[in-house]
């Protein structure tokens, strides 16, 4: 049985922890983004916003990064370490994520996701988000179709 642990969000102001950000992004995706991609995140902050997950164990357990434009919230990378997945970790980084985009007058949310990334969906469709289109042969490693997902801000249930 998974211990209950106790973890908050917050905005990534330090690059140090880049560190952190870059280990789960190595232990979650297959074409996991570079530091050189995070260095020029860092350096476009009206644009681009990083919230971490931390705990009592692990000084990033998670991350969000997405990109605020014009009234649009667009999620480019959400993770967590395999350890932290499955405990409703993430459903909280997306709704804080939902309230940082409200706070900064996003209106509307988008998301790429694998086809095949049946639990990410199941989680992206509980907060609201619905399939608009699909970006054939999106990904590598392997090649799959891209979802793309949007969710208009406070939809009925969503959260
Ligand atoms: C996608 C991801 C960020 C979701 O975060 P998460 O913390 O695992 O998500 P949640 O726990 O909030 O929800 C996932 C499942 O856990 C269940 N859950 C929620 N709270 C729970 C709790 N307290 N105890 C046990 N299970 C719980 C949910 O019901 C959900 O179940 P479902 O899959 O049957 O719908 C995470 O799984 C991850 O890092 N995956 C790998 C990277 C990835 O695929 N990223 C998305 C790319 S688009």
């Amino acid at each position: 049985m998974t211990a209950v642990i106790r973890y908050w969000i917050e905005p990534l102001t330090d690059a140090h922890d880049l560190e952190g950000v870059l280990e789960v992004e190595s232990e979650s995706f297959t074409n996991p983004w570079t530091r050189e991609m995070y260095d020029w995140e860092l350096q476009n902050r009206s644009m681009c916003h990083i919230l971490l997950v931390r705990t009592d164990q692990e000084r990033v357990a998670g991350f969000c990064a997405f990109w605020l434009v014009f009234d649009e919230i667009h999620i480019n990378n959400i993770a967590l370490r395999p350890e932290r997945r499955g405990q409703g970790i993430g459903t909280s980084l997306l709704r804080q994520v939902f309230a940082e985009g409200r706070r900064l007058g996003a209106r509307r949310a988008t998301l790429e996701v694998r086809a095949s990334n049946e639990g990410a969906r199941r989680l992206y469709e509980r907060l609201g988000f619905r399939v608009a289109g699909v970006r054939r042969h999106y990904y590598t490693a392997p090649v799959e179709d891209a979802l793309i997902l949007w969710r208009d801000d406070d939809p009925v249930g969503g959260g």
